[in-house]
């Protein structure tokens, strides 16, 4: 290679990496950041459209499907207790949580997942766990989802002798053990 043809190469390979750390500097890093998490749930997906084949809870009020609720909405109602017993069993719950919700020992107890544990309750129902909770976002409708929470409420409260007034019921007795 000539001398000065060396020289015209080596200028543009010192342009190409210029331009290169420039682009990197502008890229976006916010997406894939440690923040990328927080935006993403501020701007939480709606759940999925109700179809035939998911799993519904039957004569409850229906609730708005364009955001999912934060809190059981059904708390203490006796139609989506009962409903919630039935989808417990239904569902497959009871193979891994126990019959009446009472563990084994090798998955949680939900007799201990309080009132105050929605969020926790919603996050393991949508997206599973990779430690062998399988996700129920596109199976069950958010109506099923809030019912069989009632269910787990109730033996909550029963399990941890609760006087809260929404567990005050006697229908409520038959789902004790
Ligand atoms: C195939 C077994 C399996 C099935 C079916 C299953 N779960 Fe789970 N579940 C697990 C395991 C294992 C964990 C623990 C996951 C972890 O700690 O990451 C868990 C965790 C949870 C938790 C979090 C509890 C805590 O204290 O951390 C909730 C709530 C829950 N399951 C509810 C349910 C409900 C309601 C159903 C039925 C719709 C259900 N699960 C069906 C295996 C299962």
């Amino acid at each position: 290679m000539e001398r000065a043809s060396k020289h015209i190469f080596a200028a543009l390979a010192l342009i190409l990496a210029g331009s290169f750390s420039i682009t990197t500097l502008a890229f976006d890093w916010s997406s894939v950041g440690p923040n990328a998490n927080e935006e993403s749930q501020e701007e939480d997906t709606p759940p999925p459209p109700q179809t035939e084949d998911m799993i519904h809870a039957r004569g409850l009020e229906q609730l708005p499907n364009d955001h999912w609720q934060e809190n059981n909405p059904y708390r203490g109602n006796a139609k989506a207790v009962a409903e919630g017993a039935r989808l417990f069993s239904r569902v497959g719950c009871k193979d891994c949580h126990g019959i009446k919700a009472v563990s084994g020992g090798t998955t949680p107890d939900l007799r201990k997942l309080g009132p105050d544990k929605d969020a926790l309750y919603l996050e393991r129902m949508r997206n599973g766990s990779s430690k062998g909770m399988p996700s129920f976002e596109n199976r069950v409708t958010q109506e099923a989802m809030w019912a069989i929470r009632s269910y787990i409420d109730v033996r909550w409260a029963q399990y941890n002798d609760s006087d809260v007034e929404w567990a005050k019921n006697e229908e409520f007795e038959q789902y004790r053990p």
